[in-house]
């Protein structure tokens, strides 16, 4: 199988792998009883998130444990908000062309009547900072960045736009989603007011993420229980999947730099090769991570281009994995600057540091090989 679908979900480490394994055997306990047994795996539980906020943010402040980046994203966007009583008097910053998970949740506070700005991309498809901070007034409560996004791979200059929106307000909080960059790329956290991260886009399992939250006096509960985590996120800590998720974290980090060399020289190559073949491969995104690369297929729909790649074994997407029921024109698409034309051509292929050279090759040979076998379709079609 050769799966380049890293950015809906990686594989796992395989030494992440065993720790659930013998974890699972042997970690039951609830770390909120009172018993020495429980009160180990609290200790085990503060550990690892003080190696969160300390190693990986570099900050200090809280480390939540959520149960997926949605829900790190729908604390981090509500959290702030839900409680105040005037919401016309307060705006939220937001670019509609970022994962549902913000977009949807910034959406529902303008139902509610908080006051929506969206950010706009430039005509070369950037996130230009001189925009973002136009939008910014005295009445900006929150702004709602992405540092990769997660259909285009683009970068976003998310510090540069904290640095000076804040200038321009010095109250507003600033979100970051860094589903799609954590652990792969440089980036400091310490400009932002929440972020969050994911497990199962890095080697790690489904069902954990993290919210990192600069100060917790802003925010209040938007769901109700236990008070575990100061409140915000009520219910059992699992210690296992945490234990996973910073073990991944950790393998992640260390071969940072390798991977990004190692992947951005697959992306290249790739990029190379489908632009030799002079079949109508688009690459219609600049500044992007390397681990995400996005091309249109000019010729024919992407539907039809992943099932001949499924045939070779070979695992694609078109769109993110929540949003792949949605045929022909796509909202985030358009947000993103592609034509309405487009929108059914589009393709993700996306890496993460478990890649191999091996399964790279397998990659190449079988997209060679589909585009060969297929030849009279792409030439016929050709645009
Ligand atoms: C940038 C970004 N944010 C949030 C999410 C949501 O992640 P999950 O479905 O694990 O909650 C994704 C998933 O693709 C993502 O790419």
């Amino acid at each position: 199988m050769y799966y380049f679908d890293h950015a809906a979900s990686s594989r796992i480490y395989p030494e992440v792998i065993d720790i659930l394994n013998d974890r699972y055997k042997n970690s039951f306990g609830n770390p909120g009883a009172a018993h020495q047994y429980g009160q180990s795996l609290r200790k085990k539980i503060e550990e690892l998130r003080l190696n969160f906020l300390h190693k990986y943010f570099k900050a200090e402040g809280d480390f939540i444990l959520t149960t997926s980046a949605t829900l790190s994203n729908n604390v981090a966007i509500l959290a702030p908000l839900l409680h105040l009583t005037n919401p016309k008097d307060f705006e939220i910053i937001y670019f509609e062309g970022d994962h549902p998970s913000v977009v949807k949740p910034v959406q529902e506070c303008g139902k509610k009547g908080y006051q929506l700005k969206s950010i706009v991309l430039n005509s070369h498809k950037e996130m230009a900072v001189e925009d973002v901070v136009d939008l910014v007034s005295e009445k900006t409560k929150l702004i709602v960045l992405t540092s990769v996004n997660n259909q285009s791979g683009q970068l976003y200059p998310v510090k540069e736009i904290a640095l000076a929106a804040r200038l321009k307000n010095p109250d507003l909080l600033i979100h970051l989603d860094a589903s799609q960059s954590f652990s792969k790329i440089e980036e400091e956290y310490n400009f932002f007011d929440s972020v969050t991260v994911s497990s199962h886009k890095m080697g790690g399992p489904k069902s954990v993420a993290g919210l990192y939250v600069k100060s917790a006096k802003n925010y209040s509960p938007i769901f109700f229980g236990g008070g575990q985590q100061g409140g915000l996120f009520s219910g059992t800590e699992d210690v296992v999947l945490l234990e996973a998720f910073h073990l991944a974290t950790e393998l992640s980090f260390t071969k940072m730099g390798e991977s990004f060399e190692k992947i951005k020289k697959m992306n290249q190559e790739l990029q190379q090769i489908l632009t030799d073949l002079d079949l109508g491969f688009e690459f219609p995104f600049k500044k992007t991570s390397p681990y995400i690369l996005t091309f249109t297929s000019q010729a024919i729909p992407s539907d039809v281009f992943l099932r001949l790649c499924e045939n070779k074994n070979i695992y694609l997407s078109s769109t993110a994995a929540c949003s792949s029921r949605i045929k022909g024109f796509n909202a985030t698409f358009k947000h993103l600057g592609l034509e309405d034309k487009w929108h059914k051509h589009v393709i993700r292929l996306s890496f993460s540091a478990l890649t191999t050279q091996e399964e790279f090759l397998g990659l190449v040979e079988g997209l060679q090989s589909v585009i060969k076998e297929n030849s009279f379709l792409f030439k016929k079609n050709k645009r």
